[in-house]
């Protein structure tokens, strides 16, 4: 009796602190960890996140309602299963890792104090973490790269490669330069770059100035607010390289979107260089949207209803689909500098579950979240009355799986077919289903997007 007793206590105990460790601190285990086959419900989770980022404020929720009590604790238990056992590595299991099960299943007890063996890099806090999100034209990367501009700890630079790309001095459309370039924004050092950032942030074309955040506060610094004219960067030429140091340092970690880099090679150096903690996104859409969405680019007011009737290019499309593969090659052929260091997005899933894309990126980087994010995926995806907002990509849930089969509305199933037929590699390896019908492809019923890839994020 007395023994049942202390027993009981001693596990009450345990219980009790367990909860209180969940509670805590492994909310962003529970956007990383949870299997995708068991879709993850993004009320849940962003509920979570508003819980633990904020349990007093109750007035900015991003979904109001808690909808399944059971989900919950379905969630809850799955994700102190995974702690408990800490078998899986879940940034690797949940981003695909190497898939190479002597890796992700090597048992690794929590409590033991051997650190894995090193090579001699300088440990993580000194490095400097930077992000990149690769992908193609029409993939949606302004809204993910939304996810790293909204944090307040972010120095993001949108699309710099096109400051090579049209630059007077065309020496430095080249790799050497896109390299460079790519070091000195991860690294906060602009004087070896000091020329191509002027041209970066002040050219009107890409209006950097307006669209990243960090950059707008630092410029708007020095502009002349009662001046009519005020400036675009009005940065003092003799300080311009000290100021912009100092503005990127003072942010935690560096962001950049860029759909201007053809080989993910390029980044082998940046993830080898001891001073950085560099991380690459790739982020992938479905051929058949893409195509889509650049034929209806090229017309003027063109309704979305409208069906596309322009022949689609096949060497285009070869390309965009080669795009994918071969940037996902190294990964697949498990290299090394990739470890850890890696993701691969479907834009489709971005869509339809942006907190749990944001909880995961943020997991990759080991940044922590900010409400500011959650705030404004929140603000842009829920229906909202206001016309601006709902042109972004994403309305409610049920919009964005709209927009995720807009394209099945717009292309013939031949034009489908030629895009299925160029792109057999791609779309297998990324799990787009293939419509073997015109009847498949306009019944939006028939969902292409419910499965993800085998062990990809
Ligand atoms: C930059 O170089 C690439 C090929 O390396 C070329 O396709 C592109 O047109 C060049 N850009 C400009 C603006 O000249
Ligand atoms: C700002 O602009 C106003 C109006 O043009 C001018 O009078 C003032 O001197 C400017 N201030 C600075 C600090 O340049
Ligand atoms: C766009 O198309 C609609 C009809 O399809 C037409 O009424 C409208 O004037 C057009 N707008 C422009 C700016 O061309």
């Amino acid at each position: 009796m007395h023994v049942c007793r202390r027993i009981l206590l001693l596990n009450l105990r345990k219980i009790l602190l367990f909860v209180l460790f969940v509670g805590t601190s492994t909310y962003t285990y529970l956007a990383a960890t949870f299997p995708y086959e068991e879709p993850t419900d993004s009320k849940i989770l962003s509920r979570m996140l508003q819980d633990v980022r904020s349990p007093r404020d109750k007035r900015e929720v991003i979904s109001e309602k808690l909808q399944d009590q059971k989900s919950v604790s379905k969630l809850i238990i799955k994700d102190v299963e995974v702690e408990q056992s800490d078998e899986v590595d879940p940034l690797e299991y949940i981003f695909g890792g190497f898939q190479d099960s002597s890796v992700t299943t090597s048992a690794r007890p929590r409590t033991s104090k051997k650190p894995p063996p090193k090579a001699e890099a300088p440990p993580a806090a000194e490095k400097r973490t930077a992000v990149i999100v690769m992908t193609q034209m029409r993939s949606g990367s302004t809204f993910v790269g939304e996810i790293f501009n909204q944090h307040p700890e972010a120095f993001y630079f949108f699309e710099p490669v096109w400051a090579l790309e049209y630059n007077k001095n065309k020496a430095y459309n080249s790799s050497k330069w896109q390299l460079k370039l790519l070091e000195g924004l991860s690294k906060c050092r602009f004087e070896p770059i000091r020329d191509i950032m002027q041209f970066y942030l002040t050219t009107k074309e890409l209006g950097v100035m307006k669209t990243c955040k960090a950059i707008d506060k630092m410029c708007d610094g020095y502009r002349n607010k009662t001046a009519m004219w005020p400036g675009r960067c009005p940065i003092p030429n003799d300080q311009f390289t000290e100021i912009l140091e100092m503005n990127c340092i003072k942010n935690t970690f560096t962001a950049i979107k860029t759909i201007r880099l053809n080989d993910i090679t390029l980044f082998k150096p940046l993830t080898e260089d001891p001073e950085l903690d560099f991380k690459i996104i790739q982020l992938v859409r479905d051929p058949r949207a893409i195509i889509a969405s650049r034929l209806a680019l090229v017309k003027n007011n063109v309704s979305v209803t409208n069906q596309l009737h322009d022949d689609v290019d096949r060497t285009e499309v070869r390309a965009v689909c080669n795009w994918m593969t071969t940037n996902m090659q190294p990964y697949r052929e498990k290299r090394e500098w990739l470890r850890k260091r890696y993701a691969l997005v479907r834009y489709e899933d971005v869509g339809l579950d942006p907190i749990t894309t944001m909880a995961r990126f943020y997991r990759l980087i080991n940044i922590p979240m900010s409400r500011d994010v959650s705030k404004w995926l929140g603000s842009h995806t829920k229906t909202s009355k206001k016309l601006k907002d709902r042109k972004d990509p994403f309305g409610t849930k049920k919009d964005s799986e709209k927009t995720a089969n807009e394209w099945r509305t717009r292309l013939s199933f031949q034009q489908v077919e030629i895009i299925q037929s160029e792109c057999k590699e791609a779309m297998t390896l990324f799990n787009y289903k293939f419509v073997e019908s015109n009847e498949e492809l306009k019944d939006i019923s028939v969902s292409l997007y419910k499965k993800r890839p085998p062990l990809l994020f």
